[in-house]
């Protein structure tokens, strides 16, 4: 499903000038962990306990109280320079699209309207057995795990887990996206992550430049036209003020 206020007019026939793909690198900054890396949630946790269909079949409740806490973590965080400048340039270029990896809502937050989450998004919860889904903003959720208001079946994050297909509609609007793309940010992913990891490439091959944000080398780095190897909320907006932020390009 694409997520709610997404507009991707005339998709499949038009060039975008530019197109973001976004991981857990560019809330960094806002405080959300990112997964890999010293400090990534991964080191910690292990994805088969948490993160796949399995666990959740498991043991629900030690899966929800993982996302509530995740929940809890991202409910204090605010979008940093790097989602408000990503939501400003939406301002100035019409067909500007972000696809982001991240379940978070920052760039919303951050004001950007044409997001295609492709993993999904955590503070929507959805029904295992009839489908019923809804947003709850509520953190901590008063009853763990919880139950479909309408067939008291159990419910599970909105997201996207290891084996899962993403959703079609979004990673075909994101594949589209990446191939008509004249220019691709690729901001604080480690593009390790199929089938996201493969939209630069398809970029690439359809001759779009890519320009990474990144502090650490990544599978991407090596195509790219351009590397900012720094924290996405700095170099960011001194990319897009270099790029003369107001004009239309
Ligand atoms: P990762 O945690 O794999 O990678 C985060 C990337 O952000 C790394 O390359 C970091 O170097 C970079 N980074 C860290 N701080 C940064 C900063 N301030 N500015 C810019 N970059 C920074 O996150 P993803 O690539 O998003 O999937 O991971 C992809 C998927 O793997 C996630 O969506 C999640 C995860 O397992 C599922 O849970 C299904």
């Amino acid at each position: 499903m694409l997520p709610r206020g997404l507009f991707v007019h005339g998709m499949r026939s038009m060039e975008l000038p530019l197109v973001a793909l976004t991981g857990a690198g560019i809330s960094a900054e806002s405080g959300v962990p990112t997964f890999r890396g010293s400090r990534g949630l991964w080191r910690d946790y292990k994805p088969q306990d948490l993160a796949t269909p399995e666990a959740f079949r498991r043991d629900p409740g030690l899966v929800w109280d993982w996302y509530d806490w995740r929940r809890e973590v991202i409910a204090d965080c605010q979008p940093n320079a790097a989602h408000r400048t990503l939501a400003h340039i939406e301002e100035k270029i019409d067909d500007f699209l972000v696809v982001t990896q991240n379940v978070d809502g920052l760039h919303q937050a951050a004001g950007s309207r044409r997001v295609l989450e492709l993993h999904g998004n955590i503070w929507r919860l959805r029904c295992t057995h009839c489908d019923y889904g809804r947003e709850d903003r509520r953190v901590p959720l008063p009853d763990l795990p919880p139950h479909c208001p309408h067939c008291r079946g159990l419910m599970r994050p909105d997201v996207v887990w290891f084996g899962e297909a993403l959703p079609r509609a979004a990673m075909e609007a994101a594949w589209s996206a990446a191939a008509n793309c004249r220019t691709m940010l690729v901001v604080g992913t480690s593009a390790v992550v199929e089938p996201a990891a493969s939209l630069p490439r398809e970029a690439r091959r359809n001759n779009a430049r890519l320009i990474e944000f990144n502090p650490a080398r990544t599978p991407v780095s090596r195509s790219a036209d351009e590397v900012f190897r720094e924290p996405a909320g700095e170099a960011l907006p001194r990319w897009w003020a270099r790029m003369g932020a107001g004009k239309r390009r």
